[in-house]
């Protein structure tokens, strides 16, 4: 998780003068929007994330089953299942930049 926020914070260093933009706090933002269900891990374990049965992103088989468009398309569109959002689209709430940001983010809590 460290490196990525070292990762974050030598980009925004780097692109003043480019469209990203560089006080996103990743971190703040998956504890924001994301940590209630997903867990701060990407475990899923959390109360909602048990009831939602979310996927452990801590582990390998997962991270390989689960391409980057489709990270980008859950957060954009949200997720639906029986015509109700389980999972609210965040189109609105974040650049495409920032969303392409929790790739990487979620790829780094693979743990096995
Ligand atoms: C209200 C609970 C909830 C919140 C808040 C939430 N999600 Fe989800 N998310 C879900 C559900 C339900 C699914 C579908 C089941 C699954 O894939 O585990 C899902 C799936 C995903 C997927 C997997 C897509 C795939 O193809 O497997 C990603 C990536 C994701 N969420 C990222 C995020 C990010 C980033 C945030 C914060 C911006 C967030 N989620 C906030 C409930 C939530």
């Amino acid at each position: 998780m460290n490196t990525i926020k070292l990762t974050t914070i030598a980009i925004g260093l780097c692109t003043s003068s480019s469209l990203v933009a560089s006080d996103f706090d990743i971190a703040a933002a998956w504890e924001k929007d994301c940590r209630k269900c997903h867990a701060e891990d990407g475990s899923g374990l959390t109360k909602k994330g048990r009831k939602l049965r979310l996927k452990d992103y801590r582990k390998a088989e997962v991270q390989a089953k689960m391409s980057d468009e489709e990270i980008v398309k859950a957060i954009k569109d949200g997720v639906e299942k029986d015509g109700e959002f389980t999972m609210n689209p965040y189109a609105e709430d974040y650049t495409v930049e920032e969303i392409h940001a929790f790739i990487a983010y979620i790829r780094a809590m693979k743990k096995e």
